[in-house]
This record gives structure tokens, C-alpha cells and sequence, in this order.
């Protein structure tokens, strides 16, 4: 694997019109959602749940690549084949979760920093054995009185450099993750001078740590208003305080900015987005999506773990995709929200 055939992979996950599925989520994270709505977790009905997803016909009209949680790399289809070549058969990259969670952060208990360097250039390896092209870990960053503090910026953001590192030294594109958290009662100003401090940091370490940044993706949050702040911002101020922030702190060598949903409605992720990828003034990077809760959200409820719901919910997941196809392209409009559903299955006609 050249640093050309890397670059040309990044560039690959933010084809137009195309974003990546974040299907990830810890066994303890999707029994959450499952319990939610009365879905027993099992390995059984995690699979089936996956297997579902990533059998939606035409979902890769607007999906590049799906990222995968452990158990799920390891899984195989009700026919025998592992999910892997369910997903390259759809002409879908496979891509793999690779940290190991966010714990206290000791001496603030109250701040996190994420694990799993630990072997992790053995577990690239082996991950990149089973498939994988490209990989994710997640920083978790709080905003509250006195958070984050810097020393929370400054742990997190070295170890996403070093994991970004390693990864391309095992062949696979990172997808580099700081998420500043929406919880919380701050305000969209607040937000922003966060998000700056964080990027900032995390762009000057993997300067240091040798990440080239043409091999990698970002995956931020969006620029906005904690969920009890004072006042939510509208679409448009979020977009223009996201594209600034991100102007002023993401080289235009990065390929493209994918980005996390975290707790926005569906709708409002793809109105963001599509807001963000229409404001005037050069954007040197594709802005597309890599959401999990705002994809996979309607398709999850009209399942409701039942057999017989799988074509409702490959309907639902096939329309949030396609919106979202629009929206990175900046061609969204709310009538799509709207539109019948009944052509969701094909392939895109909408741009
Ligand atoms: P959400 O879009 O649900 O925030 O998930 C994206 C993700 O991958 C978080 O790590």
C-alpha cells in the first residue's frame, strides 16, 4: 500500500455524493438502543440488525463505506458470508472502530480520554487481514464551567495523532475524530471557541507525529448550541460558525470532512449539512456525512427487530441516505423529506 493508494482510498470515502455509515456502536452502546424499544440484544439479533443494514439495495448510490465495531467484523451473513464481502459485494469499503472507549481522565474525573494504543499496530493488522481499509477513533470533549481543560485537549489529541499514524503505517486511512460534545448548556459561541481550540491542537500533533494529512478524514461535530444552551441557533448561523471554524483550522490537503451527527435529529444533521455545503467562499474539502444515530435512527424503529419489517426499515435507511447524498452535494431541499418513499430503493435520481 503506496501513500498514493492511501490518499487515492481517502478521496474514494468522499466520492461525490457519497458519505459513510457509522454502524459501530459498542455491544453495551446498541443494547442501549435496542432496549429503547423493547429489542432484545443478542449476537444473534446485533447481526441480523447489521445484516439488514447493509443488504438495503442501492445503498451504495450514497455510502462509500460502513464502519464496523469488533463483533461485527467478525460476523457472517444468514448465508455464510462474512458481512465484510456483504459490503464489498455492494461495492461498500469496509472499515473498523479501532479505539477501545472513552474513560475518566484521571486527576477530572468528570473529562475523558480515550484508550487503545495498547496493541493497537497488532490489531490494525489483523483488522486489515479481515478487510478493513480505514478505521476510526473517537475523542470525547465536554463543555461545561471550567471543561474541557487543556490538559483534556492535549491527552486526547496526541493519542488520535499516534493512532492516525499507525494506521497509515498499516495501510489503513484514519478517520480522525475529536467530538465536542452538544450536552450541556452552553452556547453556540462557547461551542465554537472550543471546536477551534481542539482542531488546533489536534492539527499541530499530527503535523508532529508525521500523519499526512491527504491519507486521512476528519470527523467533527458541528458548530452548535449545547441541547439545554439558552438559545438554539438557527441552520444558517450553524453553518456559517461550522465552515468558519473549520476554514481557520483543517489544511485543504485533508480530502474531506465527514461529519458525526451526536444527537441532532435526522433531519436537522442533513439540513446542517446541506446548509454547510451551500455557503458562498471556498471549501478546499468535501463536507459530507459519517453519521450513525441520524442514519440509522428511523430504520432502527421501523424494524423493531422483526423479519418481517426489513424492507420498511432498508426504506427508511435508503431515504435518509439519499437526502443526505443531496445534502453533501448542497441540492437538498425539504421536499425530499417529504417525497414519496417509494422510490428510495433505487438508485439516486434527486441530483
Ligand atoms: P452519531 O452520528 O450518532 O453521533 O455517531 C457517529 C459516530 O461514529 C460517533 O463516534
Amino acid at each position: 500500500m503506496t501513500i498514493h493508494d492511501l490518499a487515492q482510498m481517502a478521496s474514494d470515502l468522499v466520492a461525490d455524493g457519497k458519505g459513510i455509515l457509522a454502524a459501530d456502536e459498542s455491544v453495551a452502546t446498541l443494547a442501549r438502543r435496542f432496549d429503547r424499544l423493547g429489542i432484545q440484544s443478542t449476537e444473534q439479533s446485533r447481526r441480523r440488525y447489521r445484516e439488514m443494514l447493509f443488504t438495503t439495495p442501492g445503498v451504495a448510490a450514497c455510502i462509500s463505506g460502513v464502519i464496523l465495531y469488533d463483533e461485527t467484523i467478525r460476523q457472517k451473513s444468514s448465508i455464510g458470508a462474512p458481512l465484510t464481502q456483504v459490503l464489498e459485494r455492494q461495492g461498500i469499503v469496509p472499515g473498523i472502530k479501532v479505539d477501545t472507549g472513552a474513560k475518566p481522565l484521571a486527576g477530572s474525573p468528570d473529562e475523558l480520554v480515550t484508550e487503545g494504543l495498547d496493541g493497537l499496530r497488532d490489531r490494525l493488522a489483523e483488522y486489515r487481514g479481515m478487510g478493513a481499509r480505514f478505521a476510526k477513533w473517537r475523542a470525547v470533549i465536554s463543555v461545561g464551567d471550567t471543561r474541557p481543560s487543556s490538559r483534556c485537549i492535549s491527552v486526547n489529541a496526541h493519542a488520535l495523532a499516534r493512532y492516525a499514524a499507525l494506521c497509515q503505517e498499516a495501510g489503513l486511512v484514519p478517520i480522525v475524530e475529536p467530538e465536542v460534545l452538544m450536552d450541556g448548556a452552553h452556547t453556540i459561541e462557547l461551542c465554537e471557541e472550543v471546536t477551534s481550540a481542539v482542531l488546533h491542537v489536534v492539527f499541530r500533533d499530527l503535523a508532529e507525529q508525521r500523519v499526512a494529512l491527504e491519507c486521512m478524514l476528519l470527523k467533527p461535530s458541528m458548530v452548535i448550541a449545547g441541547t439545554n444552551g439558552p438559545r438554539q441557533a438557527p441552520v444558517s448561523e450553524v453553518a456559517a460558525a461550522t465552515l468558519r471554524c473549520l476554514r481557520r483550522h483543517v489544511p485543504a490537503a485533508v480530502p474531506g470532512i465527514v461529519f458525526l451527527s451526536g444527537g441532532q435529529s435526522a433531519r436537522l444533521a442533513t439540513a446542517h449539512l446541506s446548509a454547510i455545503n451551500r455557503m458562498p467562499g471556498a471549501k478546499p474539502w468535501k463536507i459530507s456525512f459519517s453519521y450513525g444515530r441520524a442514519l440509522q435512527d428511523p430504520a432502527l424503529e421501523a424494524w423493531d427487530g422483526r423479519d418481517d419489517n426489513v424492507g420498511a426499515a432498508q426504506q427508511a435507511l435508503s431515504h435518509r441516505a439519499r437526502c443526505n447524498r443531496a445534502a453533501s452535494l448542497g441540492t437538498f431541499t425539504d421536499d425530499m423529506e417529504t417525497a414519496a418513499t417509494a422510490g428510495d430503493r433505487g438508485a439516486s435520481d434527486d441530483d
